[in-house]
Formats: structure tokens, sequence, C-alpha cells
């Protein structure tokens, strides 16, 4: 049983030494593709000590593998140099794919994104949209304290008091509750907004306040799987009126809304940020998605003539040895359960429902129902 990692362009890791062993003690041969663990700070040496060879690049890695293990979608001639059947892991980024879900179905792989792990009990140690949100709502703060010019905490000291931040967290889900726990640990003064009813409570225990337009469409605006709803116009007009006045006397907006596959919904216009004071910062971690806030950039720092400052580049890539860790061990808990430990072997059960719903393609077609239907050319 053939095991490759690629190294990404991302920062991070699909494997750490720790998960080597286990695969190693599963029966795998791991080959890593050099210097994949550097900007996690793992040596290819540090693989090599945990059981993995080396190899120097992608194709080599990828040409025997039975089981590909990645953090980004691999490049296309990557995909081609895996063999037909080639179990393929990563975060897929499905919606965004451009042919590339044609280029797997046509390379034969088992392709499946690991976005797409149901949110059920049984598959919590899979979660890989968890365990990296959890860290981008903890980073985004730390990068909103980097490139603030003031405190987060009230601060009493012989030359006077200094008031804590105003901090406002718009969407509340994973990723905006550890935004709140982490600016209530810095000692900001905290609030927060959702569309879903259910972060009312949630927000509201992390000594946070809530805010947000409670009507008919909020009460109904969580849909079976736990996500937020795509908002209509005049729900939305409503919340702007209400984040306008709130947002004027904020220091610190920090953006998380997502809906899955879909554009990420405009909560903060330019003229909302005209409002707020010189030196306020902005952190919109929808960026790559299109973006919470209007003139934000992914990537990209973008400060304004008032020096607003709008942060499009807050990224777990900064904290890449623990995001890896965890995404590792992501990786490791559903993979070992498609493993046939006696032979070793991959023995996927197509009807688990972990596989249905992280399956995108399989024997040559695309077969995710999200997808389907579209036919390699
Ligand atoms: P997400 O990353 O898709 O979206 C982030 C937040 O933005 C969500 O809270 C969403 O309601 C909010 N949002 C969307 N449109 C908005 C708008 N117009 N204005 C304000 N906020 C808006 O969501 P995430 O963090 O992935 O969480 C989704 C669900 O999954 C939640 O219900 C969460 O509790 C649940 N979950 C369940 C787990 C489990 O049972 N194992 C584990 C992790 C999350």
């Amino acid at each position: 049983m053939q095991i490759a990692v690629l190294s990404d362009e991302d920062t991070r890791v699909a494997v750490t030494p720790e998960t080597v062993r286990k695969y190693g003690a599963l029966g795998g041969k791991i080959r890593v593709q050099g210097g994949a663990g550097i900007g996690a700070g793992i040596l290819d040496q540090d693989f090599e000590t945990a059981g993995a060879d080396i190899v120097q690049d992608a194709a080599t890695a990828v040409g025997e593998a039975d089981i590909v293990l990645a953090v980004r979608r691999p490049e296309e001639a990557v995909i081609r140099a895996c063999k037909p059947g080639a179990a393929v892991f990563a975060t897929m980024d499905p919606f965004r794919a451009n042919g590339a879900l044609e280029v797997m179905a046509e390379a034969g792989v088992n392709a499946f994104a690991m976005e797409f792990m149901p949110r059920i009990t049984r598959a919590q140690s899979m979660d890989v949209l968890s365990s990296q949100a959890s860290l981008a709502g903890y980073r985004a703060v730390i990068d909103a304290a980097g490139e603030f010019s003031r405190l987060l905490p009230m601060m009493m000291t012989a030359a006077g008091t200094v008031p804590a931040a105003q901090v406002f967290v718009m969407g509340a889900g994973v990723a905006g509750l550890q935004a709140i726990a982490t600016a209530r640990r810095l000692g900001a003064s905290v609030s927060a907004t959702d569309v879903r009813p259910a972060t009312k409570e949630q927000v509201a225990s992390l000594g946070a306040k809530f805010i947000a337009i409670e009507d008919e469409e909020f009460r109904a605006a969580e849909t079976a799987g736990g996500y937020a709803k795509e908002m209509s116009q005049a729900y939305l007009a409503k919340q702007a009126e209400l984040i306008a006045s709130h947002i004027a006397k904020q220091d610190i907006v920090i953006t998380t809304a997502l809906i899955p596959g879909r554009q990420a919904p405009r909560l903060v216009t330019r003229q909302m940020i005209e409002t707020m004071r010189p030196g306020s910062v902005l952190v919109d971690l929808a960026a790559e998605q299109g973006g919470n806030v209007e003139g934000s950039k992914a990537g990209e720092i973008v400060t304004d003539a008032r020096g607003i400052k709008i942060i499009g580049n807050s990224s777990i890539a900064r904290i890449s040895t623990t995001a890896s860790s965890l995404y590792a061990r992501n990786l490791y808990s559903f993979v070992s359960m498609l493993i046939d430990r006696d032979k070793p072997a991959l023995a996927i059960n197509w009807e688990d429902e972990l596989v249905k719903s992280t399956i995108l393609t399989r024997d040559g077609k695309i077969v995710h129902p999200a997808f389907a239907g579209t036919r390699p050319n």
C-alpha cells in the first residue's frame, strides 16, 4: 500500500511525523515529496526518521501510489501522473474547480473533498473545516491586534486609563466563535452577529453581545445541515441598516460569513467603513470567497486614506505548524477507516455516508450529486 504526500503551495502539509508513523503501522509505504513540510517547520529528515522515503518531485511521489494526500487540490499534471484507481484526499475547493473535476474523472482517480465531511458525531475527528476554521478565527484576532495601533484590553496606568477596544465579529460559526473567544481573552469588548438563531446563545455564552435582525426569516435561516441559507435582499437591507449604526462605534471588525457553494455575502460597504474611526482594522476571512468587506483583497492588506486597514491575508497559512498537525490527524482519521489492515490495502465501503458525502469522482465519472451531470470531455 503506497502512500504519496505532496508538497503544496500552501505552507501546510498533509502529514506530520506522528501520522507518518501511524500510516506505517497500518502497513503503508510513504513517499513524501521533498520539502513538503518546510512551511510547517518539518524537515525531510524528520519524515525520514518517522519512516518515510523522500522523493524529489510530485510525479515520482504519486507514480505508484494507492493513496495520495495533499492540503489543496493537486495540479492537473500531478493528477494525470496518478495511476487510475488511486484515492486522492485534499480540500478540493470543488465549487471553484474550473474543469479540475473533469480532469480527475478522466485520470480515473477517486477524489475525496475533505471539506464535504458531514458534520455528524462519527466524523468529528475528520472535520477539516472545523479544525482549520477555528485556527483561522484565532489568527484573525492576532492579525487585527498586530495592525491595530491601540490596545485591546482596558488598562489602568499611572498616566491614566486606556479603554478596551470594541471588536465586532460578523458570522458566528466555528471561526467566528473562536475569534470572539480570542478577542475576549485579550480583553476586548466584543459583539457579534449571525443569521442563524442557534448562534445567539453561543455568542452570549462567550460573553459577547449578540446583535441581529431577529425576524421570521432569521428564525428559519438554518439549513438541516446546520449551515446558513442565502438571505433575501430585504433581510440583507435591514441587516445593513442595523450594522451601519453599530459599526461606526467599532475599532476592529472580523468577518467570517460564508454560504457553502455561493459567493460570500457582502456585509460591510465602503460607506460603513467611512463611518469608522481612523486607524480601525477590518479582517475579512471570506476574502478568498469574494469577500464580506467591500474593497478587501485576498492575500493583501489594503489601507485607505484615513489609515483604515482591511486585512485580506489573515490565514491559517500563518499558523501552519498547528494547522498541519490538526489537518494531518483529520486526514488520518478518515483514511485509516478506509484501509483493510489485514491486507493491508484500501477497502472503501462505497455505501458509507462519509464516503458518499466526500467522493467527487470515481471510476472515470463525476459522481458527487452537486456536480454530477458534468462529464469529462
Ligand atoms: P460557515 O463557515 O459556512 O459560515 C460562517 C458563519 O457565517 C455561519 O455561522 C453562518 O451562519 C454565518 N453567515 C452566513 N451568512 C451570513 C450573513 N448574511 N450575515 C451574518 N452571518 C452569516 O459555517 P461553519 O462555521 O462551518 O458552521 C456551520 C455549521 O456547522 C454550524 O451550525 C456549526 O455549529 C456546525 N458545526 C457542527 C459540527 C458538528 O456537529 N460536528 C462541527 C462544526 C460545525
